[in-house]
């Protein structure tokens, strides 16, 4: 950071921004393999948190990479980039008082380390989408992993780049074995 840089404080806080929405702003982190149901699930977990009256917004990864991060392919160092820029934006939209779902692949525990201490003690929650690359190979609704076996593709998560699963997550969830519906409930009742 530049030295002829401050921070410049201002007066409203998260608390007060988040008080006059009725809610406790959240980043909710989804991490996993293309393919485990991490846009499927952001998609229906902010219907439902919507119906329930809360403020949310979706970062995802795919969407990300049409914007803001449309200058990164998939590197390590290129996917590290991707992951920091979402989390600090996941942190601006924390302090305007939002609940946050990340849906990004993330694959390495560094970084997603590094996301949650943007946050406070509790408001930084990893959801696991622990859905088996096998079944995500099955599904390939993008045709990416026919590619990538096929070598069309290089640096693919699951085939020739690291995944790291997360040993402690807030929540674990294997969309094999759990309609959308059910791993929805699920988040709702952990988090709200
Ligand atoms: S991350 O690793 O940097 O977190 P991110 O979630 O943004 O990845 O993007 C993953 C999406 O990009 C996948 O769902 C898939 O549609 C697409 N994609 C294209 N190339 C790759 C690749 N080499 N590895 C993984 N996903 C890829």
């Amino acid at each position: 950071m530049s030295t002829n840089i401050q921070w410049q404080s201002f007066k409203l806080t998260e608390a007060d921004r988040a008080k006059i929405k009725y809610q406790q702003p959240l980043c909710l982190w989804m991490t996993g393999f293309s393919g485990a149901g991490k846009s499927t699930l952001a998609n229906a977990l902010e219907v439902k948190l919507n119906q329930l009256g809360k403020h949310t917004y979706i970062l995802d990864g795919d969407n990300l990479r049409h914007g803001l991060n449309q200058d990164l392919g998939f590197s390590m160092e290129a996917r590290n980039e991707n992951v920091r820029r979402a989390a600090e934006v996941a942190r601006l939209m924390v302090d305007a008082g939002l609940i946050i779902i990340v849906g990004l692949i993330s694959p390495l525990k560094s970084e997603r380390e590094h996301a949650r201490s943007l946050f406070g003690p509790n408001q930084f929650k990893e959801i696991y989408l622990s859905t088996s690359l096998q079944e995500c190979e099955k599904r390939d609704v993008k045709g990416l992993y026919q590619k990538a076996r096929a070598g069309d593709l290089k640096d693919f998560t699951g085939i020739d780049s690291p995944y790291e699963a997360p040993e402690a997550p807030e929540i674990e969830l294997n969309t094999e074995n759990l309609s959308v519906d059910q791993a929805v409930d699920v988040i709702v009742k952990a988090i709200l």
